[in-house]
């Protein structure tokens, strides 16, 4: 792996010439491993000070808590992903016969297991540009993919969204792909902001899949994110894990307790992190430390459910047009397939 010589414009660089063999997966790396860990830091700083404390869910995703997400995803109350399966393999040819040929570009893609889907729909004959923040995930889906799909050209891009964008015109045209409901990991804020960015990065008649949970039984909700075998609980202490390893925090793991909440008023699940003992959280790169109280719960991660009717009315309001619906039998999980609409629209 060869890191990018261009910070600045990544995609000028030779590193993303294509095509590329597909059994030697290809990672750019678009940030440093001690940025990484000084925007970890910084990050949980700013959550600690808020009132009440809020961190970043993205730092859930290390080596260990993107494992972990793999095992949620396999766990028998955890629908969204194996339903979300479902209707790509259902509807992958469809989407093709609508999109025809562009490259799919899937943002979050984690192990990348769904996007099989698509690629034999497209009969592994495109361009494949999964991008992740976790490098390991990156590598993993790489290797799998290539050797499931070896006509696929794969070029992984290892960094956060907001680096990625100013890929799209080059990669066009595109299909960016963005599944599993992790917009409902992004407070509302967070996604207008997401969604003004496709829009304005894809060129016209560019499209954008995105992947949706929907409101459903607050029973059956509140079980997805409360296994019984306990995944879930291990992937949220993890990110305290995650702070001893990185930041030098000495926390007490066996203090903390994984509560999960289905909010219907603002139709969102919240995942806390109970705290049973008071204890100090330390941020050595920072020099700075937090007391936390017996009792008190730090908010971890929020997963909001949409209705499909405001979430297309939105989409619409940044550009993006509802070219398909495709859902379950339940109507639990809803994949949109939106396009990049021409002419003016409203951007505010
Ligand atoms: C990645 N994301 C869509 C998951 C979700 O359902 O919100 C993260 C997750 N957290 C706990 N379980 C699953």
């Amino acid at each position: 792996m060869r890191e990018m010589q261009s910070a600045q414009e990544p995609w000028k660089s030779s590193e993303l010439d294509l095509p590329r063999p597909a059994q030697c997966p290809k990672i750019v790396r678009l940030a440093h491993q001690a940025d990484l860990v000084k925007e970890f830091a910084d990050s949980v700083c700013r959550g600690l000070a808020r009132r009440p404390a809020a961190l970043e869910c993205r730092f859930l995703y290390d080596a260990r808590g993107s494992a972990l997400y793999d095992r949620i995803t396999k766990q028998p109350e955890y629908y969204p992903t194996r339903t979300e399966a479902a209707i790509l393999a259902r509807y992958a040819p469809t989407i093709r016969r609508i999109a025809g040929a562009v490259t799919l570009l899937e943002l979050g893609s984690g192990s990348s297991t769904k996007t099989g889907h698509l690629l034999r729909a497209w009969e592994d004959n495109v361009c494949y540009v999964p991008v992740d923040i976790s490098e390991s995930a990156l590598c993993q889906a790489g290797r799998t993919i290539g050797a499931r799909h070896p006509g696929v050209r794969i070029v992984g891009l290892n960094g956060t969204y907001e680096k990625i964008f100013p890929l799209f015109a080059p990669f066009s045209p595109l299909m960016v792909i963005f599944l599993g409901s992790t917009i409902g990991n992004f407070t509302e804020e967070e996604a207008a902001v997401f969604f003004r960015s496709i829009s304005e990065n894809l060129t016209e008649g560019g499209y954008f899949l995105l992947g949706v949970d929907l409101v459903k039984d607050a029973d059956v909700l509140e079980a997805a994110y409360n296994d019984a075998a306990g995944v879930t609980a291990e992937f949220t202490r993890n990110l305290f894990a995650r702070m001893n390893r990185e930041l030098g925090s000495a926390l007490d793991l066996a203090a903390i307790e994984h509560v999960a909440r289905w909010r219907p008023e603002s139709r969102r699940i919240e995942i806390h992190a109970r705290f049973h003992k008071p204890q100090i959280l330390r941020v050595a790169p920072r020099g700075e430390s937090f007391r936390i109280a017996a009792g008190e719960e730090i908010l971890v991660e929020i997963s909001r459910k949409f209705v499909l009717r405001e979430l297309q009315d939105e989409l619409k309001m940044c550009g993006l047009q509802t070219r398909e619906v495709f859902t379950d039998e339940r109507g639990w999980f809803a994949l949109l397939l939106l396009q990049k609409m021409g002419g003016s629209f409203r951007l505010s």
